[in-house]
């Protein structure tokens, strides 16, 4: 039994016996997801994430509260609501400070606001054109994007470090990104790395990125700034810990692997950092005051998503060991049905089991002939309509290529899976091997960027 303080009139304080929510059982998490398209085997909880329907449920109170008088609501209810999610986050990522905290739409408008401040600092002279921005190869390709209009179109740099894949160290990460720091300071003695740009867990292919090690590299090389892109760390990475790990920026979204509606994610900027320039794009009344307060009012639109987050600490504490339980048996299941895939394939995973999450890259038989982003992206369009099966694919281009292998499935395993959902994707790619399909019998289509 747990207690907790309770303050009575006169100030005397005792302990009552506090209901702690029942363990969940695999009934309720059934139900948790039955808006689940029950004929689909869904493995792609990477790309858009999930949310069961008690935090769904948990919102529309929220805007039914905004709903029934919004003024009330705004002055009474609004603010103290998002600090209240901002501390929970706060606790979650081992932050200094709540101010070092911000909550915003998602992992793309965080990278805006790291950017635009590197567009400012290159129009008012603290960056001098040809300052140059690292990113890795893997970055996320709206994230080059938001490079090339925020950075390129200032006058910066940018440097894209290569990474092998599939890829069986930290080292080969460690080492490439080293050199490419070295060979910048080499060639280049005018200008400056003025911002790495780094993933904790890129997305295509999927790989855990040793982050700690890359940002100790940046401050032994002297770059300026180090953002981390964590778009799907919380509730799928081991250790999110802002004081170890370093950086001076870092966002995760909260609808990837938290349970939390769309969209919601955090940006964290070190205490130290906060006296840069940094604003939300969307400038509202509280221009100035921070970005955290900046951050909470963008606008009249709906916060619900951002106010769901002590539910979601509800949620995930029903499960055995919370969000680390969650996050340990997701990355053990994945990595199981990850074997298993390659077991029945013939191929191999595209990692070590250590540089994965609760994602793995699989193999797939080099005879289904995938050959480009088109073979791959009309391959995952047939499962899905003809298996219905979701799954992302990934052409590997390039150099390297390990037993003729060139597509890997990106699998996540979240805790709606069932092992039939893996098998039922093991036994379409098995039909279509036996049939004698390769990717050039369906037509070409347009690559989506989405993953
Ligand atoms: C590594 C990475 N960065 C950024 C993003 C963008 O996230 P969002 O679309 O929620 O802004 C994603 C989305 O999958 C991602 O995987």
């Amino acid at each position: 039994m747990a207690f907790h303080d309770q303050t009575h009139k006169n100030g005397t304080v005792s302990k009552k016996p506090k209901l702690l929510p029942s363990p969940i059982t695999a009934a309720e998490i059934q139900s948790e997801f039955s808006h689940h398209d029950p004929t689909v085997a869904r493995l792609n909880n990477g790309a858009f994430g999930c949310c069961p329907s008690s935090v769904l449920g948990a919102q529309r109170e929220w805007q039914l509260k905004f709903l029934r008088q919004p003024d009330h609501f705004y002055f009474n209810y609004l603010k103290k609501g998002i600090l209240h999610s901002r501390t929970i986050i706060k606790e979650l990522v081992n932050a200094n400070h709540v101010d070092e905290i911000s909550i915003v739409d998602n992992a793309s408008t965080a990278t805006a606001i790291v950017l635009q401040q590197a567009t400012w600092a290159f129009h008012e002279g603290r960056f001098n054109k040809g300052d140059a921005v690292v990113m890795l190869h893997y970055a996320y390709g709206s994230v080059k994007k938001a490079i090339e209009a925020y950075v390129t179109r200032a006058g910066g740099r940018v440097i894209e470090v290569h990474l092998p894949f599939p890829i069986t160290s930290e080292d080969d990460i460690i080492r490439e990104f080293r050199h490419a720091l070295e060979r910048v300071k080499r060639e280049d003695t005018n200008n400056k790395v003025r911002l790495a740009v780094i993933d904790h867990v890129t997305s295509m292919p999927s790989v855990v990125i040793p982050v700690k090690k890359l940002v100790d590299i940046c401050r032994e090389e002297s770059v300026d700034q180090v953002f981390v892109d964590a778009a799907h760390a919380i509730g799928c990475i081991p250790r999110v810990d802002m004081q170890e790990i370093g950086a001076d920026f870092y966002t995760s979204n909260l609808h990837k692997w938290f349970f939390c509606p769309s969209s919601v994610a955090f940006i964290y900027a070190r205490k130290s950092v906060n006296s840069v320039d940094l604003h939300h794009p969307v400038v509202s009344h509280e221009y100035g005051k921070g970005l955290a307060i900046e951050s909470a009012w963008i606008g009249n639109r709906d916060y619900s998503a951002q106010l769901v987050v002590p539910t979601v600490m509800e949620f995930v504490n029903r499960f055995e060991g919370g969000i680390e339980g969650i996050k340990k048996r997701n990355h053990d299941c994945v990595i199981e049905m990850g074997e298993m895939l390659v077991e029945a394939w013939g191929t191999h995973l595209g990692t070590p089991h250590h540089m994965s999450a609760s994602m793995v890259m699989v193999g797939l038989p080099s005879c289904l002939g995938i050959m480009n982003d088109s073979d791959a992206m009309n391959l995952r369009t047939y499962l899905r309509e003809f298996f219905k099966v979701e799954v992302p694919i990934y052409f590997r281009d390039g150099v390297g290529e390990v037993g003729g292998v060139t597509g890997y499935a990106r699998i996540s395993y979240q805790v709606y899976n069932k092992v039939k959902d893996y098998y039922k994707f093991r036994d379409a790619i098995n039909k279509l091997v036996s049939e004698g399909f390769t990717c050039a019998d369906l037509s070409t289509s347009t690559p989506a960027t989405v993953v």
